[in-house]
């Protein structure tokens, strides 16, 4: 009886593509593939095979075609690059097989698996594949983004290791982008990406770098992205992924413990603070990011510093926010009803902490949270509601990453 055989050439040297799938392509009388892969088996073609090359596209008819000849008793071969099981001729194949009611052997069908990209990309750079892991395959040409969006954000929040497949052409180059983005708030920004271009072809070309690194726009249809998971590391030039678990930054100083355990915190959402007076000591980054808190809830913002980050320079220049161009001093809090003690002097924040205490302000230590009264969250607001995480204001970094994880799921909820 003639047999239809799904046969995987493997991802571009014939040395990783299997013996069986070879013995399949011998026995065929018809071998059917795009004229790429054709080029590729040309030695392993006999004189009396004849070969039918066919269209980027047209899956359809392609699988139409090589079932009608199978069925008409021709041994025929259809070929598919790394597996043909995955992104690939099988499934239109049992498509159009199950569209005619197939009754399992009219005409016989035998696939024979190969090396997908994935593996190979895996095995070239070391063992990144250790743990759980998924592909993702980017073209929304046949699947609809919102189900891509949804896999993504699953397998983000799954921490699976994922190889994105069909990742960017030109006419599709911002869904890497975007995933990568939704990566970024879930993983480490040391993990490790890979890039990986015709692997196993004569032009391979990998590279390993961060994902705070990576650049999207370096990637085509001849790449697979390989994104590790939040176990992933580099070792010299290669990438594993262990097969244990263990929470990373699971290891807390000493500080951080006695702080979060000597704190019992009451979380409350402050609301009316415009038109009301706030003053943050410290001109620093740290104390940028408080203006900008308190100037996006319309506080009156006083700034003591002796010098200023050139964001809060701009917010003093554009009259947003009043400058106390110096150091601090003990009747600096006398107006505020909460303060921010954000300098970069230990002494001076602990001091501004035990003022504001005798004052009854409200006070947030920056390098101390415990000598305070308040911290503040890492905040996110939706269209009707507000989102905020805490970590007793030990681990800002950590609530930060939660909120951008639970934002993810709040947002395009489909
Ligand atoms: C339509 S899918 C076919 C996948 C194929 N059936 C497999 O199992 O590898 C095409 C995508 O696979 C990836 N790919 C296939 N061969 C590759 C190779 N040798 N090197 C890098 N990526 C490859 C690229 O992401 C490409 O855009």
């Amino acid at each position: 009886m003639a047999i239809l055989s799904l046969v995987s050439i493997g991802p571009g040297d014939l040395d990783y593509m299997l013996p069986a799938a070879m013995g399949a392509l011998r026995r065929a009388d018809v071998i059917i593939g795009y004229q790429i892969y054709l080029d590729q088996l040309r030695h392993l073609i006999a004189p009396h095979q004849e070969l039918v090359s066919s269209q980027l596209g047209q899956e359809v008819e392609r699988a139409t075609h090589a079932i009608d000849m199978a069925a008409a008793g021709r041994n025929v071969a259809m070929v598919s690059s790394g597996d043909i099981g995955i992104y690939a001729m099988a499934s239109p194949i049992f498509d159009v097989l199950r569209a005619r009611d197939w009754n399992g052997n009219e005409p016989d069908v035998e696939v024979f698996p190969g090396v997908s990209a994935i593996q190979a990309t895996a095995a070239k750079v070391g063992a990144p594949l250790g743990h759980d892991f998924c592909t993702i395959s980017l073209s929304d040409l046949l699947t609809p983004w919102p189900v891509i969006q949804k896999r993504l954000k699953a397998a983000a929040w799954g921490d699976f290791v994922i190889g994105f497949y069909n990742p960017r052409s030109k006419k599709r180059d911002w869904q890497l982008g975007y995933a990568i983005d939704i990566l970024r708030d879930f993983r480490p920004p040391e993990t490790p990406v890979i890039i990986a271009r015709n692997v196993t072809r004569p032009d391979e070309n990998i590279q390993v770098v961060a994902l705070s690194e990576f650049d999207p726009s370096v990637v085509d249809m001849f790449t697979l992205v390989m994104v590790g998971n939040s176990q992933s590391y580099t070792l010299a030039d290669r990438v594993a992924t262990p097969r244990g678990y263990t929470e990373k930054g699971a290891d807390r100083t000493t500080a951080q413990k006695e702080a979060s355990e000597a704190v019992i915190s009451y979380p409350v959402s402050l609301t009316k603070l415009a038109g009301k007076p706030a003053t943050v000591i410290g001109g620093g980054p740290v104390a940028t990011r408080k203006v900008d808190g308190l100037l996006a809830v319309e506080a009156v913002v006083t700034v003591v510093s002796p010098e200023l980050t050139p964001q809060l320079q701009a917010l003093v220049d554009a009259g947003n926010v009043t400058w106390v161009a110096r150091k601090y001093e003990a009747d600096d809090l006398a107006a505020a009803m909460l303060v921010f003690a954000a300098t970069n002097d230990r002494a001076v924040n602990q001091q501004i902490g035990e003022a504001a205490a005798a004052l009854n302000i409200l006070c947030s230590v920056a390098d101390a949270p415990e000598e305070g009264n308040f911290h503040s969250m890492a905040v996110h607001r939706g269209d009707s509601t507000v989102l905020a995480v805490g970590t007793q204001g030990t681990e800002p970094g950590k609530a930060k990453r939660l909120r951008n994880q639970l934002r993810w799921l709040l947002e395009n909820d489909n």
